[in-house]
C-alpha cells in the first residue's frame, strides 16, 4: 500500500506497479474562478486523487490549491494533453507547462485526452509520452477517449501499451467491448462520467438496489463500476455528494444485480463527444469563442 495516501484510501494497480486511488474529483467544467475552492474543499474531505486537464482551464487553481493545504506529497495528479498540442515537441513543451501550472517537478498519471485521428499524430504524440516515463517525469501514462482500434496502432507501432485508458463509462453506455479488449490487454479503466451526468442513478434495477443496501442510488452506480475494476471521477459541487461518492465499501452488489445493471447498456446513450471525429484545438481563445468556457461567475 502507497503510504502517501493514508490509511483507507482504497487503490489500485496501474502500469509498473503505481497505485492509484479508486475514487478520483473530476474537474472538468469547474470553472478556473471557482476550482482552487472546490480542489480546497474535495481535499478536505478526504480525496487523494485530482483530475484535471489542460483543456479543463484549472490546472493553476488544481496547483494552488495543492500547495494551500500542503497535500501535494499525499495526491495522485492526472492531467491531458490538449488536441491543439499533438506531435513529439509540442507534447514535451505542452508537458513543462502543466508542471509549472500544477506546481509539480512530476506528475502520477499523464493522458492523451483525445486521439483526434482526422489529425494523424497520435502515435508520435504517444513516442514522447513514452520517453517522459522513460526519463521519470511522470509515473505513468495513458490515453483517454481511445478506441480499440487506436489502441491496436499505438502498440503495433510502438511496442507500448498505455497504463490507462480513461473512457465514458456509465450504466447506459459502458462500452462493453472497448471494456474487454482493455482487460485483455492489461489496460486499466478509468469511467469519466460515471454517473452519466447524474442520469443513470434514476433507473429501476440501480434504485432497487440502493434500497436492499440502504445506500444512494449513486452509490450503487459507483459500487458497480468499483466492482469492474473501474477507476471513477465522479463530479459533484455538493459536499454531502461528494463524501457519500467516496464511501463504497459498505456493500456488495450481488451477481444477478450487477447483471440487472449491465444490461442498461445501450450503445447511443453516449454524453460525450465521438472520439472518431473530435479534434478541436482547446486552446483557451477557441473554447472562449465555443461559448464552451466560463471564465467569470
Ligand atoms: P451536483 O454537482 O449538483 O452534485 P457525472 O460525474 O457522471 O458527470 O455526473 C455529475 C452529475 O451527477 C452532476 O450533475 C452532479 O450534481 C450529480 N451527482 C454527483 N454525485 C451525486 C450524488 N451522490 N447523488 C446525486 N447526484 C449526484
Amino acid at each position: 500500500m502507497d503510504k502517501r495516501f493514508g490509511a483507507g484510501v482504497p487503490t489500485k494497480v496501474i502500469g509498473n506497479d503505481v497505485e492509484v486511488p479508486l475514487v478520483g474529483f473530476g474537474t472538468f467544467k469547474i470553472w478556473p474562478y471557482e476550482a482552487q475552492q472546490a480542489v480546497e474543499d474535495a481535499l478536505a474531505l478526504g480525496y487523494r486523487h485530482i483530475d484535471t486537464a489542460q483543456a479543463y482551464l484549472n490546472e493553476a487553481q488544481v496547483g494552488a490549491a495543492l500547495a494551500a493545504t500542503s497535500k501535494a506529497d499525499e495526491t495522485f495528479v492526472t492531467t491531458k494533453l490538449r488536441n491543439g498540442d499533438h506531435g513529439y515537441e509540442a507534447t514535451l513543451r505542452s508537458f513543462e507547462e502543466s508542471c509549472r501550472a500544477l506546481g509539480l517537478d512530476v506528475i502520477d498519471l499523464f493522458l492523451i485526452h483525445w486521439p483526434t485521428p482526422t489529425l494523424d499524430n497520435y502515435v508520435d504524440t504517444w513516442r514522447a509520452f513514452v520517453h517522459l516515463r522513460e526519463q521519470g517525469y511522470v509515473r505513468a501514462i495513458g490515453v483517454s477517449n481511445f478506441l480499440i482500434e487506436h489502441l491496436d496502432r499505438i502498440a503495433a507501432e510502438t511496442g507500448v501499451v498505455p497504463d490507462v485508458n480513461q473512457i465514458e463509462s456509465h450504466p447506459r453506455f459502458w462500452q462493453p467491448e472497448l471494456e474487454a479488449y482493455c482487460k485483455e490487454h492489461g489496460i486499466a479503466v478509468e469511467a469519466y462520467s460515471p454517473l452519466g451526468h447524474g442520469s443513470d442513478i434514476s433507473s429501476a434495477p440501480v434504485e432497487a438496489a440502493a434500497t436492499v443496501h440502504g445506500v444512494s442510488a449513486a452509490q450503487v452506480v459507483l459500487r458497480w463500476h468499483m466492482q469492474k475494476g473501474h477507476v471513477v471521477l465522479p463530479k459533484s459541487t455538493h459536499p454531502e455528494r461528494m463524501r457519500q461518492n467516496m464511501d463504497l465499501d459498505g456493500f456488495e452488489l450481488s451477481d444477478s444485480e450487477m447483471a440487472a445493471i449491465d444490461s442498461l447498456d445501450d450503445p447511443t446513450a453516449t454524453v460525450s463527444l465521438d472520439p472518431h471525429t473530435f479534434c478541436a484545438s482547446q486552446t483557451l481563445e477557441d473554447m472562449v469563442a465555443r461559448g464552451s468556457v466560463k471564465l467569470e461567475p
